[in-house]
C-alpha cells in the first residue's frame, strides 16, 4: 500500500537541497566516466551534439514530468503512478513504468558499486604516491613517478584479476551507501549532498583549469566540438539517448522519490532546468577536464571504459603536479559516485519501505545486500567468469559479459523502454489540469512542454530503441 505520508514526515529542508540533492543524483560516474568514454568511442563531436539535442528534447521535458509525478503522488515511483493514474482516472496498471524503472535503479546499481569500487582503488594508488612524494620533499612530481607507463597502465589490469580486492572495495562502496540511505532523507540523503556537491564542483573547477594549461585544451575542443556526422550511427545514437537518460538518472525511479520529498511551494520547472544544465555542464567539463590531459600524453580518446583510470594515471604520470591532482581527481569522482548511489538505492528503498511496510534500515541493508550479491557477478565478469553470457541469443549482448550485459540492458532496453511509457503516460493519459498545476507551467510554455513530451519523446525514444536494437533494419 501506498502511505501518503513518506513524504510529509521527512522531506528536504529546502529547494536548495532539493536542487543539490537531485544533482548530485544526476552528476555522477555517468558524467565524469561514461560520458568521456562513450564521446571518445563515438567520435567526438557528433555524438555530443546529438547527445546535447537528446537532453533539451527528450531529457529535460522528461526530468519535469518525473518529478511532477513525484510530487503529486507523494511516495516512491511506482505508488506515485498509481496515484497520478487514478486522480486522472485512468488504469492504475500504469505504475508499471514505476515498477520498470525501479527494476532499472537495482540492476544499475549493482555495477555502478562495482566501477565505484574502482574509483576507491585508484583513490588508495594516488592517494599513497602523493602522501609519498611529499614526504619526499617532492610534492609537485608527476604522479606514479618511479613506475613506467606499462606499469602505470597494467595496475587497473593487476587490479581486474584481483577479484578478492574487487569485492572488497565494492562492498566498501556499498556499505558507504546503505548507511546514508539508512539514515534518512534529511540527516543521510540530503546532508551528503549538502557537503559532497559543493566540494565537488570546487574540485572540477580546479582540475579543468589545470588540465586547460598544462593539457592539449585546443585539440580537445576541436575533438569534442567539431561534429563528423559521418560517424552518428543508429548505435551511437543509441548510446548518445541511453546516456542522456543515465545521466540525468531518468527512467530509473530517482527522480520520481525524490520529487516525493518536494515541498508544494517549489517550482518545478526552473527547477528542472537547473537540474539538466548542471548535469550537461559537468559532462562537457568533464570532457574538457579529460581529453585535454589524455591528447597531451598522447593517449587514444577511444580508449573505451579504461580511459579515465588507465588512461589518465599515465596522463598524470608526465604533468607537473600530477600526483597531488591525480589523487584529487579519483576523490572528485568518488564523491560524485556517492551522491549518485544513493539515489539509485533510495529508489528502491522507497518502494520496499511502502510496499513491505519496512523499516528504513532494514530495506536499505536488504536491497543493498542483494545489489551487492549481484555485483559480485559483475565484479567476476572481469576475471573469472569473463566468458559467462547471460544473453547470448541476443545479438547486441551475445559478446558481453555479466557486467556488460547489465549495462547495456539498461541502457539500451529498460531506460528508453521506461523513457518511452513515462512519455506516453504524462503527454496522453495524465490528467491535463493536474499535469499543468504541477508543473505551473502555462500558456506557450506549458504546450510546448506538453508537444515535446507527447509527440517528440515517443516517436524519437521509440525510433532509437528499436534502431538501435536492430540497426540491420536500417541498411
Ligand atoms: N545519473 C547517474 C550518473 O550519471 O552517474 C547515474 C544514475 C543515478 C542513474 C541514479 C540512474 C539513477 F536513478
Amino acid at each position: 500500500m501506498a502511505t501518503a505520508t513518506q513524504a510529509g514526515a521527512d522531506g528536504w529542508t529546502s529547494r536548495t537541497a532539493f536542487i543539490l540533492a537531485a544533482i548530485g543524483a544526476a552528476v555522477g560516474l555517468g558524467n565524469v566516466w561514461r560520458f568521456p568514454t562513450l564521446a571518445g568511442e563515438n567520435g567526438g563531436g557528433a555524438f555530443v551534439v546529438f547527445y546535447i539535442g537528446c537532453v533539451i528534447l527528450i531529457g529535460l521535458p522528461l526530468v519535469l514530468s518525473e518529478i511532477l509525478i513525484g510530487r503529486h503522488g507523494r511516495s516512491d515511483a511506482m505508488h506515485s503512478v498509481e496515484k497520478v493514474a487514478s486522480d486522472s482516472g485512468v488504469s492504475r496498471g500504469w505504475g508499471l513504468f514505476g515498477g520498470t524503472g525501479i527494476l532499472a535503479a537495482f540492476l544499475i546499481m549493482t555495477f555502478y558499486s562495482v566501477v565505484a569500487g574502482w574509483v576507491i582503488y585508484y583513490i588508495g594508488v594516488m592517494g599513497w604516491d602523493f602522501v609519498a612524494a611529499f614526504f619526499s620533499g617532492a610534492p609537485f612530481a608527476g604522479a606514479l613517478a618511479a613506475e613506467n607507463p606499462d606499469q602505470i597502465s597494467s595496475r587497473m589490469t593487476d587490479l581486474f584479476a584481483n577479484w578478492p580486492l574487487l569485492l572488497v572495495l565494492h562492498a566498501m562502496f556499498m556499505v558507504a551507501t546503505i548507511w546514508i540511505v539508512a539514515r534518512g532523507v534529511q540527516s543521510g540523503i540530503e546532508k551528503a549532498a549538502t557537503y559532497l556537491m559543493p566540494a565537488f564542483f570546487v574540485l572540477l573547477i580546479l582540475i579543468t583549469i589545470y588540465g586547460a594549461f598544462t593539457g592539449n585544451f585546443a585539440e580537445a575542443v576541436a575533438f569534442m566540438f567539431n561534429p563528423d556526422f559521418s560517424k552518428l550511427t543508429a548505435s551511437a545514437m543509441n548510446q548518445a539517448l541511453g546516456q542522456a537518460l543515465f545521466s540525468m538518472s531518468l527512467a530509473s525511479a530517482a527522480l520520481i522519490t525524490y520529487g516525493a520529498y518536494v515541498s508544494r511551494e517549489t517550482k518545478l520547472a526552473p527547477t528542472a532546468v537547473m537540474i539538466a544544465a548542471a548535469d550537461t555542464g559537468v559532462a562537457i567539463i568533464a570532457g574538457l577536464m579529460i581529453f585535454p590531459i589524455v591528447f597531451a600524453a598522447g593517449l587514444d580518446a577511444a580508449a573505451g571504459p579504461t580511459l579515465v583510470f588507465q588512461s589518465l594515471p599515465i596522463a598524470f604520470h608526465t604533468m607537473p603536479g600530477g600526483a597531488l591532482v591525480g589523487f584529487l581527481f579519483f576523490i572528485l569522482i568518488f564523491f560524485a559516485a556517492l551522491t549518485s548511489s544513493i539515489s539509485l538505492l533510495e529508489g528502491v528503498v522507497s518502494w520496499c519501505i511502502n510496499k513491505f511496510g519496512m523499516a528504513r534500515a532494514t530495506a536499505a541493508w536488504g536491497v543493498g545486500g542483494l545489489m551487492f550479491v549481484i555485483g559480485i557477478g559483475c565484479a567476476l565478469s572481469l576475471n573469472v567468469w569473463s566468458e559467462f553470457r547471460l544473453l547470448p541469443f541476443i545479438p547486441n549482448f551475445a559478446d558481453n559479459n555479466l557486467m556488460d550485459t547489465i549495462d547495456g540492458f539498461t541502457g539500451q532496453v529498460l531506460l528508453p523502454v521506461t523513457a518511452l511509457l513515462t512519455s506516453i503516460f504524462v503527454g496522453w493519459r495524465a490528467d491535463r489540469q493536474l499535469v499543468m498545476a504541477e508543473t505551473g507551467l502555462s500558456g506557450g510554455m506549458f504546450t510546448l512542454w506538453r508537444f515535446l513530451v507527447a509527440w517528440l519523446c515517443p516517436i524519437a525514444v521509440g525510433l532509437i530503441l528499436v534502431f538501435g536494437l536492430f540497426p540491420a533494419l536500417l541498411a
